[in-house]
């Protein structure tokens, strides 16, 4: 579980741990997290940048040495960026964006499929986002790396269809997590203003959806987008 020592990590973290998963919690940023709040014992929590191939892959074989075998990945470490015109966008906070939201994804997928297909069993969910379906504007970098992920989601679930090893993701509206602290009020305001439910999504919503996605039952679905938007999505 990758950017998971606070919000919707730490929650999907937290129902997964309720639903009897030995979890592994990946992070650059432990601060906030709280192991007796938490109310879970990780099996390992490891400090991880997505971004860093190579950290990502000895990682990697850290967690399977300590839980034996890794069933599910969800892949939710994730930053937004500034909010701002694309041609004003700096390039430095574009390739960030990308590098984390898009790049990590691949890494951490890399690193994990092959473990999973040698055990003929996998669940992948990756956290895309509405942006990712939409395009927002001034947030180009964030719905440039989330439509990747949403693409890169499906061309890997056809790679993975005789395997056992489903590839999914999920494209949330806005829920009130420190990702917000990036974002200007107007911003946060538009984007609730597009919400037809006329409410934030609140993050045990996310992850009651992410925790059927990562289980058996979900069996005959993969390489889909499982919208959380109040009404929002149209497609
Ligand atoms: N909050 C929303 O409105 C919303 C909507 C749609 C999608 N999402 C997505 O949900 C995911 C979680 O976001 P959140 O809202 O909980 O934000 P958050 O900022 O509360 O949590 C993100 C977590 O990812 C970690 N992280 C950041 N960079 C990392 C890196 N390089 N390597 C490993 N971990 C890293 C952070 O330390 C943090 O713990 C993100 O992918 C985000 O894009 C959020």
């Amino acid at each position: 579980m990758t950017g998971a020592a606070r919000g919707i990590g730490l929650g999907i973290a937290q129902r997964l741990a309720e639903e009897g998963c030995r979890v592994i919690l990946w992070d650059v940023d432990f601060s906030q997290f709280d192991r007796r709040k938490a109310g879970f014992e990780p099996v390992l929590t490891q400090v991880v940048d997505v971004s860093d191939r190579l950290a990502v892959e000895k990682a990697f074989s850290e967690a399977v040495e300590a839980a034996g075998s890794i069933e599910i990945l969800v892949n939710n470490a994730g930053i937004n960026g500034p909010v701002v015109a694309a041609w004003e966008y700096p390039p430095d906070a574009w390739d960030r964006v990308i590098a984390i939201n898009l790049n990590g994804v691949f890494h951490c997928c890399r690193a994990a499929v092959p473990h999973m297909r040698q055990r003929g069993y996998g669940r992948i969910v990756n956290v895309a986002s509405m942006a990712g379906k939409d395009g927002v504007q001034y947030i180009s970098a964030y719905s440039a790396a989330k439509g990747g992920v949403i693409a890169f989601t499906k061309s890997l679930a056809k790679e993975l269809a005789a395997d056992g090893v489903l590839a999914n993701c999920i494209a949330p509206a806005m829920a009130e997590t420190d990702l917000l602290r990036e974002m200007t009020p107007e911003h946060i305001a538009a984007s609730k203003a597009k919400i037809p439910m006329g409410r934030f999504l609140q993050i045990p919503e996310i992850a009651a959806m992410v925790a059927w996605i990562a289980g058996p039952e979900c069996s005959f679905t993969t390489g889909f987008v499982f919208d959380l938007s109040g009404g929002r999505a149209t497609y």
